[in-house]
């Protein structure tokens, strides 16, 4: 790998722990105004002291994020398509040109393994990693997006494999039964998802089985900026990725931050 690539991509998994966390809000590139992003910038502000990476549209990157922050950025560079129509039919959104411009540290797109489009979404890819590669960017294949996708370790091994045979740094995919065969049969570092809102506890417990069984980290979005309480679960997040700390105590942190978090709010509203 060269410098400038593995530079980056050190920017992204962090060389002391190997793992990171990556906090996904570029779910508006298909979904519009989702719950927990209606005013992007405000969401994300008081979380990225806590990401090792914010993953997001340049949309929302120009607009609603600081120039001067040092959080690196992955940024999505695939899309066209709408939660309305066939989201599998998707297309590159961003320049090479435009993404150096952003000073990003890796682009990522979705793959449709499975699809009657699945060749266009590997193709597309395919193309993105030989434009990044020629910038020493990393790209991240996003697999299995869209309710119609099925979740198990047989399809989500086949589309890690195969987007790491086509030449991506990393993967994001879903925590599953089996997720260590998928973990073996990919080449490449693996980030996991979090996927819809589920309570803390079981959020904390995916995350923590996914790096137990091999994952280096999670790309988690909805568990974060749709909890009650996001600083708290982020930093939870953190504990579990970072330093293997288990779901219990990363809850039981959760709750002591949301509960300090509720008595300085009640302090402010006092005063
Ligand atoms: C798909 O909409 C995006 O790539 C999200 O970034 C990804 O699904 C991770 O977000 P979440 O943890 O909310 O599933």
């Amino acid at each position: 790998m060269d410098w400038g690539m593995q530079n980056r991509l050190s920017n992204i998994i962090k060389p002391d722990t190997g793992r990171t966390v990556m906090l996904a809000v570029d779910h508006g590139y298909f979904l519009g105004p989702t719950t927990g992003l209606e005013a992007p910038g405000k969401t994300v502000e008081p979380l990225l002291e806590y990401a090792d990476t914010l993953m997001l549209t340049r949309g929302v990157l120009r607009s609603c994020v600081d120039p001067n922050t040092d959080v690196p950025i992955v940024l999505r560079v695939s899309g066209g398509t709408s939660i309305l129509g066939n989201l599998a039919n998707e297309g590159l959104t961003v320049s090479m040109k435009d993404a150096v411009r952003l000073n990003v540290s890796g682009v990522a797109l979705s793959i449709f393994v499975g699809d009657a489009l699945e060749k266009q979404s590997l193709l597309n890819m395919a193309k993105l990693v030989d434009e990044a590669t020629e910038y020493g960017i990393p790209t991240l294949a996003v697999t299995a997006v869209g309710k119609e996708m099925v979740r198990d370790a047989r399809y989500l091994g086949l589309a890690c494999r195969i987007a790491a045979e086509l030449g991506v740094q990393f993967v994001k995919t879903y925590y599953c039964d089996g997720f260590e065969k998928i973990i073996e049969n990919c080449p490449v570092p693996v980030v996991i998802a979090g996927g819809k809102k589920i309570p803390e506890a079981d959020a904390l417990k995916l995350a923590y089985n996914g790096i137990k069984k091999g994952a280096v980290g999670v790309d988690m979005g909805r568990n974060i900026f749709q909890s009650e309480h996001p600083v708290p679960m982020i930093r939870a997040v953190r504990e579990v990725v970072h330093n293997n700390m288990t779901a219990k105590k990363a809850l039981d942190l959760y709750e002591t931050l949301a509960e300090e978090e509720k008595k300085k709010s009640r302090r402010k509203s006092k005063n």
